[in-house]
């Protein structure tokens, strides 16, 4: 039998030939939400369980069967995060972060959890990057968001993207739309499969979002939530799509858009793209004025949204979106004779010197040849060649790999670093 041990189904390692693309999100990320004052907040990876039972829902997929859920030495149940609002609302309560109606702006990122069943886009540990804002309750905040995620679509190149909003209204609306929901699908039962029977006491609102085709008749004609939003809620979408429409941002109102989670109220929106195959959606939110009370802090209104950014890196990936940077500036290439505490002893001179110059030094020396093949590998700028020579006459020959002009030149360290320097 082998003793090699595999990785867990669902999860993934990111390799150096694409930890570049994460880099490079994380830092769009960051300079966007900065711009938009937005600070970042980090909390556990690890709950106790009931803290997402009580936020995301009893009757939610994610609750019901997607929790990686163990118990502590102490016999507590304990829940690797599946989702970050919860986790963000519970910090923001115990640090007192919104005492007093202070607004907040926050931030996260890190790896969510779900067990679902894997395939493209769909991963069992994935990464979020959400956003909320606390104790603001007017539609200003919910435009911020999606103008904020707009400017970050514009600033990645993410072609084929298409912004779908909705309003569920207050909680007392959802509970009257919710009782002739129950009664119209119950007219229907025949129809309904065993997931859709068993949501219709528990989460009935979810039918909505089933995909199966034998139902999408009665899915339908089914009563629309927008027809029983109260004045509020109506005012208060009304204000969201004449931001929307004012900041030249295209949207489609779809009034079955429910999103999986219990904790919404109002505004609700999704981010889809056409390029992903079935899990096209790259960032859903929206508002959840209730959470904050029910998590036991202070009623205090709040807004948010969540991006897949597994999700994105594969759009970048498949659509070849960027190109990878060539970050080498420099290999230092010395002779087999060289002595190796001089190689390195001048390799740590030059980035005392240059602490920005992304320099190689070869660790296994092998022929000039071959070194400089590797060099052209890296697509490096430059090779800093030393052999018995350089080190007689006190120089260092530098050679520029990618400007013939520049050819090859002999010089003394400060002669080098004048040159170098200019570069980093
Ligand atoms: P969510 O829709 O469950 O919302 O997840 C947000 C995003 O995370 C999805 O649109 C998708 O891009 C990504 N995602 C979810 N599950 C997976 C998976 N298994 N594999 C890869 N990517 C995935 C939330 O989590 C809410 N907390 C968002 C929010 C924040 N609402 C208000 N504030």
């Amino acid at each position: 039998m082998s003793n090699k041990i595999n990785r867990l189904r669902g999860m993934y390692d990111v390799l150096p030939s694409e930890t570049w693309i994460w880099q490079r999100i994380e830092e769009v990320i960051q300079e966007v939400f900065d711009s938009y004052n937005f600070q970042e907040i980090r909390f556990p990876l690890l709950e106790e369980t009931r803290l997402f039972y009580t936020a995301i829902g009893e009757a939610t997929d994610v609750v019901e069967r997607e929790m990686f859920s163990f118990n502590s030495r102490s016999g507590t149940s304990l829940t690797l995060r599946p989702e970050g609002t919860a986790g963000c609302v519970r910090a923001v309560i115990q640090n007192g972060l919104c005492n007093r109606g202070l607004a907040q702006k926050l931030w996260y990122q890190g790896p969510m959890f779900r067990y679902e069943r894997p395939q493209k886009g769909r991963n069992r540990q994935f990464t979020q990057v959400g956003a909320e804002i606390f104790n603001i309750d007017n539609a200003q905040a919910d435009a911020e968001l999606i103008l904020m995620s707009a400017r970050l679509w514009k600033k990645i190149g993410l072609p084929n993207i298409r912004l779908e909003i909705n309003s569920l209204g207050t909680t007392s609306a959802r509970i009257v739309y919710r009782k002739v929901l129950i009664d119209y699908f119950k007219k229907h039962l025949t129809v309904l499969d065993e997931d859709a029977k068993r949501r219709l006491e528990t989460n009935p609102l979810r039918i909505l979002d089933s995909k199966n085709p034998g139902m999408q008749e009665v899915i339908k004609n089914a009563p629309l939530l927008t027809d029983f939003l109260d004045d509020e809620s109506i005012r208060h979408f009304s204000q969201l799509k004449e931001i929307l429409d004012e900041c030249g941002i295209n949207y489609s109102v779809n009034p079955k858009l429910v999103r999986g989670l219990d904790y919404y109220s109002k505004t609700v929106f999704e981010w889809i793209t056409t390029d992903l195959g079935a899990q096209g959606t790259i960032c859903g939110g929206g508002r959840y004025d209730s959470l904050v009370e029910l998590q036991g802090g202070k009623p205090t209104p709040a807004v948010g949204f969540a991006m897949g950014i597994d999700r994105i890196v594969e759009l970048i990936k498949d659509l070849k979106l960027w190109s990878q940077p060539n970050s080498v500036d420099a290999v230092l290439i010395a002779d087999k004779t060289v002595n190796p505490r001089f190689i390195n002893g001048l390799s740590e001179k030059i980035r005392n010197c240059l602490p920005k110059l992304n320099l190689v030094v070869n660790l296994n020396p092998s022929s000039f040849k071959a070194q400089f093949k590797k060099a052209d590998k890296l697509s490096a700028k430059f090779a800093i060649i030393v052999g018995e020579n350089e080190i007689n006459a006190n120089i260092i020959t530098l050679k520029s790999l990618t400007d013939k002009e520049f050819g090859q030149k002999e010089l003394h360290f400060d002669g080098f670093l004048k040159i170098m320097s200019q570069y980093k």
